[in-house]
């Protein structure tokens, strides 16, 4: 039986990792740990949160003896690490908690992991979750590869691209086994609204402006959430130690078009008429340093690890409405209390 510490598993894509693992692999004993900020929910995961392969962690990253003794304590076999401050915006108003958690949390994951396996690292991995926003942003063309230059533009990027470099750094330095792997844009269900798709489709929802900043042509290559999930399960269980796998679903799309297609979709959910939602739409002040365009190249992935993503943006885009509009709870739970003053103080309400 494999034990897998995954840290973050209370937030969006690690809820979906959690699930996915659990499902997949009864065999293994899971452990997710996670300090619930605003962005953790254990409602997340009440579908398997019963499981008996199933254990949660509440704890800190940054807190470095409090990481050494649940390593101590439990000996894990391998790390999955998503947990991260994670949005850029938040990033720019308070870039200390992207660089306390992003870089001091990762590190204090490896040097735990390393105090505890170096003896022997056999059978023994560390798998970092991380962003393709680390190799910085596009012009027109072009699409980043693994071995793109690093250029992060924002204090999230640049937090995550430290963290990235410390990763490797234990590889090449201490021989730690670690695979990293670099996501485009994800969206599904569970994502907080603070990020644009469920931002939008809260507001739409509740007739409010839908904020799209400067002209909305900025581009994103979005993911369907439970495709990243398989492609971690893929790369964890097959890449080589050291590797490095760009991960993305080749769907670029401009801000704008994406909304439109969003507002399309909610006139039909909502039984409105057509036009109605994309009334909401309102360009605000742009973003600092805003990152132009991403496009991520996961030629590697698919061509040596066989993975493909399983359904089309419209289709994700349809199921993640579905979601939203079916799940009005939790939601409704999520913007109220801490949620509400980021967002009046964002968007100025
Ligand atoms: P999220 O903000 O939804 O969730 C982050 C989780 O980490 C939360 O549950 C939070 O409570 C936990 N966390 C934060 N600080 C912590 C700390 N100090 N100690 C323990 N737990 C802590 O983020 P997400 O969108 O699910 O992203 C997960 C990971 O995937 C991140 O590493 C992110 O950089 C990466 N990623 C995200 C995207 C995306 O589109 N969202 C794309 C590529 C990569
Ligand atoms: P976001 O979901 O924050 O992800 P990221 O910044 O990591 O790509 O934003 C996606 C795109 O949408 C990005 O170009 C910024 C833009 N955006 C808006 O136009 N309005 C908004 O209210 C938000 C949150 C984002």
């Amino acid at each position: 039986m494999k034990k897998i510490l995954i840290t973050g598993g209370a937030g969006f894509i690690g809820s979906h990792v959690i699930r996915h693992f659990i499902n997949s692999y009864p065999e293994y004993k899971i452990y997710n740990l996670d300090v619930l900020t605003y962005a953790g929910n254990l409602e997340n995961l009440n579908d398997i949160d019963k499981n008996k392969n199933y254990n949660f962690i509440k704890g800190d990253i940054t807190d470095t003896s409090f990481i050494s003794e649940i390593f101590r304590e439990h000996n894990f076999d391998a790390v999955i690490h998503l947990a991260a401050e994670s949005h850029v915006d938040r990033s720019i108003s308070s870039p200390m908690d992207f660089i306390y958690t992003n870089i001091v949390g990762t590190a204090n994951l490896l040097n735990a992991a390393r105090s505890i396996w170096e003896n022997n690292y056999e059978g023994k991995l560390f798998y970092h979750v991380s962003t393709d926003e680390v190799y910085g942003s596009l012009g027109d063309t072009g699409f980043f590869l693994e071995d793109t230059s690093y250029d992060p533009k924002s204090p999230y990027s640049a937090s995550k691209a430290s963290s990235d470099h410390l990763v490797r750094a234990y590889h090449n330095t201490y021989k730690m086994p670690v695979i990293i792997s670099n996501c485009s844009n994800n969206y599904g269900g569970n994502q907080f609204p603070e990020k644009l798709i469920p931002l939008a489709i809260n507001n739409i929802k509740n007739m409010k402006p839908i904020p799209i900043y400067g002209k909305g042509e900025n581009i994103r290559d979005w993911l369907y959430v439970v495709d990243h999930a398989s492609a971690i399960d893929v790369i964890f269980h097959n890449a080589a130690i050291g590797e490095t796998y760009n991960i993305g679903g080749n769907n670029e799309w401009t801000n704008i078009d994406l909304i439109h297609a969003l507002c399309k979709i909610m006139d039909q959910k909502l039984d409105r008429k057509p036009g109605t939602s994309a009334s909401l739409i309102t360009f605000v002040t742009d973003r600092a340093g805003h990152d132009l365009r991403y496009a991520i190249d996961s030629s590697k992935l698919q061509n040596k690890l066989g993975w493909t993503p399983s359904l089309e943006f419209e289709t994700g885009l349809e199921k993640t409405v579905d979601w939203y509009l079916a799940n009005e709870e939790w939601m409704n739970r999520v913007v109220s209390g801490e949620y509400k003053k980021y967002y009046d103080e964002m968007y100025g309400e």
